[in-house]
């Protein structure tokens, strides 16, 4: 812990001029053809990079003038390409992250950053040594919704946090390296950890492994912050249907995110316990579902790392918010495989959370 405060507050190299962002694709599966497509529409893609010849022809078929190179050396060596967006399995993130970094490329790794904190510490110092940008995927911290419910929560709107849960459910993909919690988590723990503004104290998760041996396929965490602050964490592939909702709960107000929602994705609620002769009394309203940008977080996400490279600013999610998430997930991970036991963090790293 103390060793990510020192990283945070070490100072950044300086970057290299700015450029035009030219940016390469690697890996053209389930997830990178999206970022083949949004990367190519904002007029940025350079190339794609895949190695099996059904991505290549997903690759070509996205992007029709643009080159598909099988060779990861080949995206390395080229001088033209400023930026490398890994989307390969999460098993290849700190090789293929380390080797972009080392050839002098911004990094825009897909979540997790990589599988375990110390190989995500060794990104982000590379990244600071070179004087390059390191982000990573935690793409709802680029929804519209969740900015809208962070600047709320931030301004007091639904009055002092007091807990908030997000649910991540449904069938499939099933991964065969990393667990539930490290393929789905990161985005939940992204948000919650954003709108507490600050790391959990302690951690504790529980979990069912039923298809493959030790990958656990559901998992249940629970988190606790300062001041009584809590959370929970749901998250399985082996779901009869997809659910995807965040609810907050404040002393004054409660708000739901429900992203399977093609529309009315956030909704706020000014309904609590009201205290009436000394007894609680339900205070319940409709909700007010809020008006949001027609943003498409994906796009944004890609904006911001063409930002960043064009201009030396941090991305939102950058290295220390990506270490922050590995820290809860390893911690989780930990308590996971102690069955449930408590796992305490350190002291909060010196990073301000308020920015978004
Ligand atoms: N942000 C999100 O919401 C979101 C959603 C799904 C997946 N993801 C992340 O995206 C990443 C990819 O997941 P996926 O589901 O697309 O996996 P996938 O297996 O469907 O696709 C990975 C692709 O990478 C290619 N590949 C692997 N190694 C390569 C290499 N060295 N060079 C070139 N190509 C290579 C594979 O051939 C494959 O086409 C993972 O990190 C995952 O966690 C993010």
């Amino acid at each position: 812990m103390e060793q990510l405060a020192a990283t945070l507050r070490s100072p950044r190299a300086p970057l290299a001029p700015p450029t035009t962002g030219r940016i390469a694709v690697v890996g053209c599966g389930y997830w990178g053809k999206n970022l083949v497509r949004v990367f190519h529409q904002l007029g940025a893609l350079h190339s794609v990079c895949e190695s099996h010849p059904a991505g290549m022809e997903v690759a070509r078929q996205t992007a029709p003038d643009v080159p598909v190179l099988s060779e990861y050396e080949a995206v390395l060596r080229d001088p033209q390409i400023d930026g490398v967006v890994i989307a390969t399995p999460a098993e290849t993130h700190f090789r293929l992250g380390i080797q972009a970094l080392e050839a002098g490329k911004h990094l825009y790794v897909e979540k997790p950053l990589a599988l375990n904190y110390r190989e995500g510490l060794t990104l982000v110092r590379q990244a600071q040594a070179k004087g390059r940008q390191l982000m990573v995927g935690h793409i709802l911290e680029y929804h519209p919704a969740i900015i809208e419910l962070n600047r709320r929560v931030r301004a007091g709107q639904l009055g002092t946090l007091q807990y908030v849960y997000s649910n991540r459910l449904n069938l499939g993909k099933v991964r065969r390296e990393e667990n539930i919690l490290w393929s789905f988590a990161p985005h939940d723990i992204a948000v919650i950890l954003r709108l507490v503004g600050d790391l959990p104290l302690e951690v504790c998760a529980t979990g069912g492994a039923y298809l493959q041996p030790n990958i656990a396929d559901v998992t249940i965490t629970n988190l606790l912050f300062d001041k009584g602050v809590r959370g929970h964490i749901f998250v399985s592939w082996l779901h009869p249907y997809k659910e995807q909702k965040l609810v907050v709960v404040g002393s004054s107000s409660m708000a739901v995110f429900d992203d399977t929602l093609a529309d009315r994705k956030l909704t706020v609620y000014d309904q609590g316990i009201d205290w009436v002769d000394g007894q609680p009394v339900p205070r319940k309203k409709d909700g007010e579902v809020v008006t949001l940008a027609r943003v498409e977080p994906l796009k944004a996400e890609a904006e911001q790392f063409l930002h960043s490279i064009q201009t030396g600013e941090p991305p939102i999610t950058d290295g220390a918010s990506a270490l922050a998430n590995l820290e809860v997930l390893q911690a989780a991970q930990r308590s996971l495989s102690l069955h449930g036991q408590p796992v305490a963090l350190g002291v909060a790293p010196a990073r301000a959370w308020e920015t978004l």
